[in-house]
């Protein structure tokens, strides 16, 4: 049987817990992955305790409550806190989900903080995504027309519209590549679900004409045919989308255009 040993010194420790807030009456404890590429240390899990009577009742206003607080060094993404933007992915309580969407009461002990798994850490709780961008951008994600520019818009039939639900929703957080085996071993050539939902909603849209060279972009054994249906892109995707099933149907759509 194969063993696999981790890289040294690739555990984090178990790192500073900060004190207890003084007269807070009900403390939630935050368990949070802490590495910095400025201090040449190993990674380590710091405790923060946080008082629930003055923060909001989201995992990402007690990172918030925690920076502003207690340690202005811990460092992660947020922007819009309504589900929106995609920036405040991370892996909460084992599972990859948006801070700013998640309870904390929906989490039973204390809360463990990582960054997205299987990707580089540019500090603390910010996984490095520029390897995902690039693929999202080699789909260009953009209409691309053929026909005459109409005077007006670009027209489409509702049933038309239609089919663009559940694709259009997608934030680009990156909670699914992040999950999926298949983007872990092979990332850097598998275009993983969240890119491969992109190039779905556009292969599907009535007003794109530039189908045909998108299956061309994507018919490859590993920019597409590395999915293996483990559907953990579904179980994951904090908008309840379907990355999968986008998959799915790109492949039928490579062996309906051989017929
Ligand atoms: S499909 Fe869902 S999990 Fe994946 S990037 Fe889009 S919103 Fe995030
Ligand atoms: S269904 Fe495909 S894309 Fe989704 S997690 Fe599994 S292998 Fe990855
Ligand atoms: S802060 Fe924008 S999705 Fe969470």
């Amino acid at each position: 049987m194969v063993e696999f040993a981790l890289p040294k010194n690739s555990r984090p420790t178990p790192g500073k817990s900060w004190p207890k807030p003084a007269s807070a009456k009900k403390v939630s404890e935050f368990k949070i992955y802490r590495w910095s590429p400025d201090d040449g240390e190993n990674p380590r899990i710091d405790s923060y305790f946080v008082d629930r009577d003055d923060c909001g009742p989201m995992v990402l206003d007690a990172l918030i409550w925690i920076k502003s607080k207690v340690d202005p060094t811990l460092t992660f993404r947020r922007s819009c806190r309504e589900g929106i933007c995609g920036s405040c992915a991370m892996n909460i309580d084992g599972a990859n989900t948006l801070a700013c969407t998640k309870a904390i009461d929906d989490i039973k002990g204390a809360v463990k903080i990582y960054p997205l798994p299987h990707m580089s850490v540019v500090k603390d709780l910010v996984p490095d995504l520029t390897n995902f961008y690039a693929q999202h951008a080699s789909i260009e994600p953009w209409l691309q027309t053929k026909s005459p520019t109409p005077e007006k818009e670009w027209r489409q039939a509702p049933e038309d519209r239609a089919k663009l639900d559940g694709l259009y929703e997608c934030i680009l957080c990156a909670c699914c590549s992040t999950s999926c085996p298949s983007y872990w071993w092979n990332g850097d050539r598998y275009l993983g679900p969240a890119v491969l939902l992109q190039a779905y909603r556009w292969l599907i849209d009535s007003r794109d004409e530039a189908t045909g060279e998108r299956l061309d972009n994507v018919e490859d054994p590993f920019r597409l045919y590395r999915c293996h249906t483990i559907m953990n892109c579904a179980k994951t995707c904090p908008k309840g989308l379907n990355p999968a099933k986008a998959i799915a149907q790109i492949k039928n759509m490579m062996v309906e255009r051989q017929l």
